[in-house]
């Protein structure tokens, strides 16, 4: 009889869930959305939701399909959780600027009380966003850039020492490594205030303590499956976003940073005075707490973003050695005129500019923008029944646009002439979304140019790279991280010039 009970239990138990996971199957039907079937479970495709194939390229095959069959929109299933998927770059402006008041948050995870440091710019939404994203947008201006560039001048000088040891030991260097280590250094200096030695020392806490950050071990990896396909579930599960050691190191720095600020009166005019300024400013209305996440998210948005493009950058320049010589050029010639690496040389640097873009367009650190509806959505020139409800997630296939031959033909092929102004203007604005669009825009953009094109500089101006024997190129993606990678490194051969 019990074991009778215990079968029929089990059966009613899988029979809600099988409902549960299907229940949203007729949801884009419903509203007269093009879509792909959902696979009980699964969803659309067992590769995204496993991270087993890097979902740039599987986000690139909806793209081409949908967009082969006319479609606008795309509906795909994550899990059992429905994402509307965008194939058109007018509908990408509409949603990213149009339609914002709709579609304005990220939808990714934070918790406040357990986890403050998750409470940043990139996770909040809402009204909070909007209030912190004003407060917070002055202290990227051209201006304040300006008076961080020694900051990371002086880390581009340690930069050079590193990579003129390293050329005396062969030269043989693992970029992906080197630019990691310097962008730790530039935005340990900006953001905490801190010498993070992670060029100099290779036991730098800094440096372990951000790769803590971005590892994924295999329980982590599953508790982020469930939250991409279930967030209401996140909040009960047990485990941290961020691992205790990690937490602690982040806010304890930038504390004793400020506090020692304050004591000693000392200005250093960097990300780290700045958010000083906003604490002390009573008509902010900013809580202490607020202030570390935004350090951290400065960091964590800013250190394998920047370095992965500069050192992408670097491997293509070494597979085109004509290009890698015309870059030369400029920089020499740039630095000639303004008697060394200057922040008014850096604008200077145009091809250098393109060279980068070129890069992001290849290998966007952000293999989709994603989007949640905050207000119910009616799709603009759909049927009456298209209304996403608040909760719907969106995304936006960066990689995929990158990739379409409509606004790069031959799109596989690494080519700075596609950013020469004369070529911008031929294409649709919203055809290039490195940084994303609209209100919600990398607000690091002007820093990480301003630091891709310092360490660049002085990269081509002393050195040489080179396709290491060990390199693989063209270059395969990581499946399972957040920012994009490449598989096995950026190795390079680097010479003196
Ligand atoms: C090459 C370097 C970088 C790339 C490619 C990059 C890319 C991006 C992208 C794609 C987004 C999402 C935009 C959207 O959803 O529309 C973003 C947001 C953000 N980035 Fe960056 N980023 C870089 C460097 C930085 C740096 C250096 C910082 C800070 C110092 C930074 C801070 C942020 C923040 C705070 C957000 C969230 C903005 C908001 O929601 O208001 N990023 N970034």
């Amino acid at each position: 009889m019990a074991v009778l009970e215990i079968l029929a239990a089990a059966a009613a138990l899988t029979l809600l869930l099988y409902y549960y996971m299907t229940s949203t199957a007729d949801f884009f039907a419903k509203r007269d959305i093009p879509h792909l079937p959902q696979t009980p479970l699964v969803g659309s495709s067992l590769d995204a939701l496993l991270s087993r194939r890097f979902r740039g390229q599987v986000w690139r095959e909806w793209y081409d399909h949908a967009k082969a069959h006319g479609h606008k929109f795309y509906g795909v299933f994550v899990g059992r959780r429905p994402t509307l998927f965008v194939c058109d770059v007018d509908m990408v402006k509409t949603i990213l600027v149009k339609d914002f008041q709709h579609v304005m948050d990220r939808g990714t995870y934070y918790d406040r009380k357990r986890e403050p440091l998750s409470a940043n710019l990139f996770n909040i939404g809402g009204g909070e966003w909007k209030a912190l994203r004003s407060k917070l947008t002055p202290t990227f201006t051209s201006g304040k850039m300006k008076s961080m560039f020694y900051l990371v001048r002086a880390c581009t000088d340690e930069l050079e020492r590193y990579l003129g040891a390293e050329v005396l030991k062969g030269g043989d260097v693992e970029m992906a490594e080197v630019m990691g280590k310097f962008s730790t250094d530039v935005i340990a200096s900006c953001a905490f205030g801190v010498e993070a030695n992670a060029l100099k020392d290779p036991d730098s806490e800094f440096r372990s303590m951000g790769r803590k950050v971005v590892e994924v071990d295999p329980l982590r990896a599953i508790v982020n499956m469930v939250a991409e396909t279930m967030p209401w579930l996140r909040p009960l599960l047990p485990m941290p976003l961020l691992r205790p050691d990690v937490k602690d190191f982040f806010i304890r720095t930038f504390n004793e940073n400020v506090e020692y600020r304050e004591r000693q009166k000392v200005a250093r005019h960097d990300f780290i005075d700045l958010l000083i300024q906003l604490k002390n400013d009573k008509t902010a209305g900013l809580e202490d707490a607020v202030l570390p996440a935004q350090a951290f998210v400065f960091y964590l948005a800013g250190f394998e973003t920047s370095s992965a493009a500069t050192s992408t950058c670097l491997v293509e320049l070494a597979h085109h050695p004509d290009i890698q010589e015309r870059l030369r050029d400029e920089v020499d010639r740039v630095l000639a005129k303004h008697g060394g690496i200057t922040y008014e040389a850096l604008h200077d640097m145009t091809y250098m500019e393109q060279c980068i873009e070129e890069t992001m367009r290849l290998y966007p650190a952000l293999a989709g923008l994603p989007r949640v509806v905050t207000r119910d959505y009616q799709l603009p020139g759909e049927s009456p029944r298209a209304v996403l409800p608040a909760g719907t997630r969106v995304i936006i296939p960066t990689y995929a646009i990158h990739c379409d031959p409509e606004f790069y033909p031959d799109p596989m092929r690494f080519d700075p002439e596609r950013f020469t102004e004369e070529n911008k203007r031929s294409r649709p604005h919203y055809a290039y979304l490195p940084f994303g669009e609209g209100p919600r825009i990398c607000i690091g953009l002007r820093f990480a140019m301003m630091q891709m094109k310092t360490s660049l500089a002085m990269i081509l101006s002393s050195y040489r790279v080179f396709p290491s024997p060990k390199s693989v190129y063209p270059a395969r993606f990581e499946p399972k991280t957040f920012v994009t990678k490449l598989k096995g490194g950026n190795r390079l051969k680097i010479t003196k010039r």
